[in-house]
C-alpha cells in the first residue's frame, strides 16, 4: 500500500516536472466563440446568456461549436486585497460562477481570457506573477478554456511564461484547454505542442479578405496574407495541438464568396473554428456558412492533417488536405477580383502529402466528388473538372475511393 502510494506521489511530481499538459483534450480542432472580434470589451452577462441561447437555436452547438469564450474586458481593473481577480460586478451582476453555471446548464462550455504579461492588452490585471493563483481561480470557477494573451511582457521569454501558466493550471487540477496566443512571435509551433491545445500563428485578423488593416502603430491582417503566413507550419499540427490562424470574421463585413472561402479554408488548415460574429442577429448566408456540416467534417477529421497548397496557376489555387480512410478535401480557391476558368482533368495530376506519405492519384483509382457548398454529388474524377469560379470564392470538395 505504502509502495503504491509512493508510487503515485513520484509519478505526479514526474508529471508537474515535465510541466506535461493534460491528455486527450482537443483532439479535433476546438470550436466555439469569442467576444473579441465583434464586442472587444463592451461584454456583459445578457450577451453571454444570449449567445449561449443563439448557439443552441441556430443549430450552431449541434454542430460542434462549443466553447463561449469571454475574451478581454472581463475583470475589474484591479484584484481584491488577496490578490484575486475579480469579474466587473457591473458586466456580470449574478457573478461569473452564475454564468458559467448557466452556459454549462446549455450542454456547453466555457472560456476566459488572461495575459502572460502584468497587464492584458486592453490594460486589465494580468497574470504574471499570479500563475498558479489565477489557474486555481480558474478550476474554482469551472472554466474549461483559458486563452493567454502577450501582451505587457517585456523581459518575460515566451516559452517558460507558457510553460509556468500550463504547469499551473495543471496543478490546478481542472482539465482546461490552454489557447496559446503570443501571436506567432516565438515560433510556438515549435515548443507548445506540449504546453498547450493551440497556439497563434499571426497576429489579429481582420475582416478583410485581401491585404491589412492600419491602425496607430499597428495593423491586423487579413484572410488570405493570413493563409498565406501558415506555410511550412503544417508538421507541427495534430489531434491535441493545433496551428491557430485566429479566429472567424464570418459574418463581420465581408462577401458572402470571401465568408464561405475564409470558411472553407480555415477548415482544410484544420484550424480552431471560434466565431467572432454576432450570433444573436446574423444572416441565413453566415448562418449557412458556419454550420455547414460538411464542410466542417473536413476541420474535424479525426486524422487531424493540416492541408497545403498543391499548386497555384496565378490567383486559383488548389488546396488539399488528406482525411481519414484516404479520402481527400480539395478546395479551389480565386483569389483574383475576376471569375476564373477552372479546367482540372483529375488524372494528370498526382497530389502527393509529402509527410504523410500518401497520393490522391486519380489515374489509378476513380474517386466519387461530393460538392461540400452545393452539397450535390458531382460524378467521380474521370471526368475533368470544368468550371467558372468567381471572385474570391471556392469550389470544395470531398473525393472518396
Ligand atoms: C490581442 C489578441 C486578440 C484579443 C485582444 C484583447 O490583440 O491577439 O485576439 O484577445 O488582444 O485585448
Amino acid at each position: 500500500m505504502k509502495g503504491k502510494m509512493l508510487l503515485i506521489v513520484t509519478l505526479f511530481f514526474f508529471v508537474i516536472a515535465k510541466g506535461q499538459k493534460f491528455a486527450n483534450l482537443a483532439l479535433t480542432p476546438p470550436m466555439g466563440w469569442n467576444s473579441w472580434n465583434t464586442f472587444q470589451t463592451n461584454i456583459s452577462e445578457k450577451l453571454v446568456m444570449e449567445t449561449a441561447d443563439a448557439i443552441v437555436a441556430s443549430g450552431m452547438k449541434a454542430v460542434g461549436y462549443e466553447y463561449i469564450i469571454l475574451d478581454d474586458g472581463w475583470m475589474t481593473k484591479k484584484r481584491d486585497a488577496n490578490g484575486n481577480l475579480v469579474p466587473d460586478p457591473k458586466k456580470f451582476p449574478h457573478g461569473m460562477k452564475a454564468l458559467i453555471n448557466y452556459v454549462h446548464s446549455k450542454g456547453l462550455k466555457f472560456g476566459l481570457y488572461n495575459c502572460a504579461g502584468t497587464k492584458t492588452c486592453a490594460g486589465y490585471p494580468g497574470t504574471r506573477g499570479y500563475e498558479y493563483q489565477d489557474a486555481r481561480f480558474y478550476a474554482r470557477l469551472g472554466i474549461d478554456y483559458l486563452k493567454y494573451d502577450w501582451c505587457y511582457t517585456d523581459g518575460i521569454e515566451a516559452q517558460e511564461a507558457y510553460r509556468t501558466m500550463s504547469n499551473a493550471l495543471r496543478v490546478a487540477g481542472r482539465p482546461i484547454v490552454f489557447s496559446i496566443c503570443e501571436w506567432g512571435e516565438n515560433k510556438p509551433w515549435e515548443w507548445a505542442g506540449s504546453v498547450g491545445e493551440l497556439w497563434r500563428t499571426t497576429g489579429d485578423i481582420a475582416p478583410v479578405f485581401d491585404g491589412y488593416s492600419d491602425h496607430d502603430g499597428w495593423k491586423q491582417t487579413g484572410v488570405m496574407p493570413i493563409v498565406d503566413l501558415q506555410k511550412g507550419l503544417r508538421k507541427y499540427a495534430g489531434p491535441g495541438h493545433w496551428n491557430d490562424p485566429d479566429m472567424l470574421e464570418v459574418g463581420n463585413g465581408m462577401s458572402t464568396n470571401e465568408d464561405s472561402a475564409h470558411f472553407s479554408m480555415w477548415c482544410m488548415l484544420a484550424a480552431p473554428l471560434i466565431a467572432g460574429n454576432d450570433v444573436r442577429k446574423m444572416s441565413k448566408a453566415t448562418k449557412g456558412i458556419l454550420t455547414n456540416r460538411e464542410v466542417i467534417a473536413i476541420d474535424q477529421d479525426k486524422a487531424g492533417i493540416e492541408g497545403f497548397k498543391y499548386k497555384d496557376v496565378d490567383s486559383l489555387e488548389v488546396w488539399s488536405k488528406l482525411l481519414q480512410n484516404d479520402d481527400w478535401a480539395i478546395c479551389f480557391l480565386n483569389r483574383s477580383h475576376k471569375p476564373v476558368k477552372v479546367n482540372f482533368n483529375w488524372k494528370d495530376e498526382m497530389i502527393t502529402d509529402s509527410i504523410f506519405n500518401k497520393t490522391l492519384n486519380a489515374k489509378d483509382n476513380i474517386y466519387k466528388i461530393r460538392n461540400l457548398w452545393t452539397k450535390s454529388n458531382e460524378g467521380d474524377t474521370q471526368k475533368p473538372l470544368e468550371a467558372m469560379l468567381p471572385s474570391h470564392d471556392v469550389i470544395m470538395l470531398k473525393l472518396s475511393k
